[in-house]
């Protein structure tokens, strides 16, 4: 069992949305997995009650439970555990990055959420576990390629020696529809822009972390 932690000090960059993506296209590559809710506010909670699927299994807990529940996942057959994490609390999110075994570091490309991304690689290098910045809510590719915003984040992004994942998530209006009525935008149909970039981060992110 592996267990993936979504972390930023910084609330809306995407925590949650990349959580409930990730933990469903896991499920629908045939994981069995559990999302964990640890933010009081309980955004994935709430997406979870709205959902008809009875996959990905969800928990919400508190940060200082984690360690009892990655303890009974283990014996209950998971493949994988991503945990959704509050911002604002470094204390729990340093214990979440300490029981987990990658973090992603969501961060949108403009300069303010760049800015603020200090406190979150900092408490993700002390705790030495292998982690990736995850670009999220991009201006899309053009056929010219990658948008200036996105190339300079990543050059931005290099001071803070954490490397950033390859696949820039782009914002879509897809990403929160899909939420509405409990799903992900993978099913709703597997070939729409937004589907095809999920897909592509969740096979990176399988290869990075031995999946
Ligand atoms: N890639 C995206 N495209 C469009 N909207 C997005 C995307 N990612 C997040 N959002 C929206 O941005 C807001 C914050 O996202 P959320 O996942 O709740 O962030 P966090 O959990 O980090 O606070 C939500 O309204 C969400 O629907
Ligand atoms: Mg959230």
């Amino acid at each position: 069992m592996k267990t993936l932690s979504l972390i930023a000090q910084k609330g809306g960059t995407g925590k949650t949305s990349l959580s409930i993506h990730l933990a469903v296209q896991a499920s629908l590559s045939g994981m069995k997995v559990l999302l964990v809710d640890t933010d009081p506010q309980a955004s994935a909670t709430a997406w979870w009650k709205r959902r008809e699927e009875a996959t990905p299994e969800l928990i919400q807990c508190r940060g200082e439970n984690l360690p009892r529940v990655l303890n009974a996942a283990t014996g209950q057959g998971f493949d994988l555990v991503v945990v959704d994490t509050a911002p604002h609390s470094s204390k729990e999110s340093t214990a979440c990055a300490r029981m987990s075994d990658w973090v992603y570091i969501p961060s949108r490309p403009a300069i303010l959420d760049l800015d603020a991304i200090g406190a979150s690689t900092e408490l993700v290098t002390a705790v030495d576990v292998p982690a990736r910045i995850l670009l999220n809510c991009c201006p899309p590719a053009t056929r010219f390629g990658e948008p200036h915003i996105v190339t300079e984040a990543r050059q931005a992004l290099k001071v803070y020696g954490i490397p950033v994942c390859e696949v820039a998530i782009s914002q879509r209006a897809a990403f929160s529809h899909a939420l509405i009525d409990g799903r992900a935008v993978t099913e709703f149909d597997r070939k729409t822009k937004a589907a095809l970039e999920i897909d592509r981060l969740w096979k990176t992110m399988r290869q990075e972390m031995s999946l």
